[in-house]
């Protein structure tokens, strides 16, 4: 565990040489790097490191809540706080080659005056050579149900939005926050930008590709548990008038998510939620090929 602007951070690293940083504060993953060092995730220019504020960029946790669809703070209060190492973790297929890390929120004594009270919140982020794999669990150790809705808020680094392409959510329904979060359904091919996007995608196959045509490299995002996906691009004007994310930042980040937003997940007393998602990168050419 090292310090960052005071921030206690973990570094795991694999035999390749690829690498990931992740902070307690949040348990949010801050950077990805390739076994060429290259840095996958986008980290804004202008993230405030400073708890209580969230830190913009890598792949922050929203929960309970994502979005403002309830009464708590935008996307919830997991990604403003500091979690622990779990001490407890369940146990680690055995596995050649992976470093991983096991987080833990618990729910304080505040927590349980408001729903969901009582829980424990752990995030598993184990790095192998070209793949990250998250997978979050949460559990209810309280005495009534609750619910809540949930994404991991992946911070794509890409070399121009303009380029990019997002295949797999064709012909999906999805909600559009830019439009009063009302219901259509998708006619493209592929997702393009060209423009702010804000959308959530509604029971996405369990595999999307990022296809990022400068660099050449596409992502590929699998995901479980989490059915829905976030797909967000400020844009320059929403951009400009974010303090914490550089004018022309936009142009190098994307938004997938994985997410549990439509249907919010019920968990019974000491009933326990599992989702995972695990993010790749392939080169372009690999891809056409076959
Ligand atoms: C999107 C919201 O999901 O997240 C936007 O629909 C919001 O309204 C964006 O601007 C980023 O949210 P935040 O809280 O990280 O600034």
């Amino acid at each position: 565990i090292h310090d960052k602007d005071g921030l206690p951070k973990i570094i795991l690293t694999e035999p390749t040489g690829s690498s990931a940083e992740v902070l307690l504060y949040g348990g949010q993953v801050i950077s990805w790097k390739n076994e060429r060092r290259e840095e996958l995730l986008f980290m804004s220019s202008k993230a405030f490191w400073k708890p209580p504020k969230a830190i913009r960029g890598g792949i922050p946790v929203c929960f309970p809540q994502f979005g403002n669809l309830g009464s708590l703070e935008q996307h919830g209060f997991a990604r403003n706080r500091m979690w622990s190492l779990d001490n407890d973790p369940s146990p680690l297929p055995p596995a050649n080659n992976q470093s991983s890390v096991d987080l833990v929120l618990k729910s304080t004594e505040e927590d349980l005056k408001t729903s969901p009270r009582g829980f424990e919140l752990r995030l598993r982020i184990c790095l192998s050579a070209g793949k990250l794999t998250l997978i979050p669990r949460v559990r209810n150790v309280d005495s009534k149900s609750f619910s809540f809705t949930f994404a991991l808020r992946n911070y794509l680094s890409v070399s121009d939005i303009s380029e990019v392409r997002v295949e797999g959510l064709e012909t999906l329904d999805y909600l559009d926050n830019l439009m009063r979060k009302e219901r259509f359904t998708e006619q493209a091919d592929a997702i393009t930008f060209d423009g702010e996007m804000d959308r959530v995608y509604l029971s996405t196959p369990t595999k999307i590709a990022i296809i990022d045509h400068e660099k050449k490299r596409t992502f590929e995002l699998r995901k479980d548990g989490m059915p829905d996906s976030v797909v967000w691009n400020p844009w320059d004007k929403k951009a400009k008038a974010m303090p914490d994310l550089g004018d022309e930042d936009y142009k190098t980040m994307l938004c997938v998510d994985s997410a549990a937003i439509e249907t919010p997940i019920i968990l019974k007393p000491f009933e326990e939620w599992k989702g995972r998602q695990e993010l790749s990168t392939v080169s372009s050419s690999y891809c056409s090929g076959q």
